[in-house]
């Protein structure tokens, strides 16, 4: 079977596959996005012999393999663009301004929490590594700190777990920072042992707010590029879980090009005109209108 034998995605089939993949995760494909979903699951049903969306709709939610299939397609339609030290003048702030005052704020328990959700190949959480381990410096050894990757796509995280990444990934990378943290071979580069020992990666939905309570509290959450695929609804309740999530110190980093203003009542933003980061309201204040 090849692709041309796969009929086209009719409207009809479109809505109700893109109401499917909203429900699970929160991921919303306006009609505008139908040859996204199209493109990319095509090859998919060529493989499952399929000839029509009827069918691949049928098995992705009746089948005995329904949840299994659910993670082959979300390999498939999630965008998972990323790299190393991606947005730096935001990371400024974190280095500089963020994480300074938490280790201060946390000296006397030396524990530090880190979850980086949305991570997709890992470049996020292990630059947020890199710069936990370059301002801590030896004194490292004295502190426990926790780095937690977590996506929806599987296929993503075992990038994420391999540690090995392609130029591309690394187009964003300081120099000194590769040197320091990297091998390179052949185009191929390998991320340091002690960075990778500091994170480590689980498959998370969004949508699953018992398995973010499961990870108990963080101290500084990183949420990047991944709300600009959510509708209010679903970015309400994400910005609903974080703030359950929070230490009340904590730090929640968005991206910037998100805003979260519509759907947040937990939030106040700090005055860092790079950050795109918020803090969560002290008890029985509300946000200023
Ligand atoms: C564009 S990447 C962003 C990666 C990284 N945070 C950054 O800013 O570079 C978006 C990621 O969100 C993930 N994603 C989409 N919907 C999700 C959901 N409901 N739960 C968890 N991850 C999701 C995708 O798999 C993808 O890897």
């Amino acid at each position: 079977m090849s692709s041309s034998s796969v009929r086209p995605m009719s409207d009809a089939q479109f809505k109700k596959l893109a109401k499917i993949i909203y429900d699970r995760s929160g991921i919303h494909f306006p009609e505008t996005k139908k040859y996204i979903i199209e493109s990319r699951l095509t090859h998919r049903l060529v493989e499952l012999e399929m000839e029509d969306y009827d069918q691949y709709t049928a098995f992705l939610t009746m089948g005995p393999y329904q949840s299994d299939e659910f993670q082959e397609m979300f390999n498939r339609i999630t965008i998972n663009e990323t790299s190393f030290f991606r947005n730096e003048p935001q990371l400024t702030v974190f280095e500089r301004q963020v994480l300074p005052e938490l280790l201060e704020a946390r000296s006397s328990t030396k524990r530090l929490r880190v979850w980086s959700a949305a991570c997709s190949t890992g470049e996020e959480p292990f630059t947020l590594a890199i710069i936990v381990h370059r301002t801590l410096g030896v004194r490292l050894k004295d502190w426990n700190i926790e780095i937690m990757g977590t996506d929806i796509s599987e296929r993503a995280l075992n990038v994420a777990n391999k540690g090995e990444y392609s130029s591309y990934a690394m187009r964003s990378t300081p120099e000194l920072v590769k040197n320091r943290y990297f091998k390179e071979n052949n185009g191929l580069w390998t991320i340091d042992e002690q960075i990778r020992s500091m994170v480590t990666f689980e498959l998370h939905n969004l949508k699953d707010r018992l398995a973010a309570k499961r990870h108990g509290i963080w101290d500084v959450i990183f949420c990047r590029n991944v709300m600009i695929y959510f509708d209010d609804e679903m970015k309400k309740r994400v910005v609903g879980m974080f703030a359950d999530q929070l230490a009340p110190d904590g730090t929640l980093f968005i991206g910037h090009s998100e805003n979260i203003r519509d759907v947040n009542d937990h939030f106040e933003s700090l005055p860092y005109t790079q950050g795109f980061c918020y803090r969560p309201l002290k008890a029985g204040v509300s946000k200023a209108a």
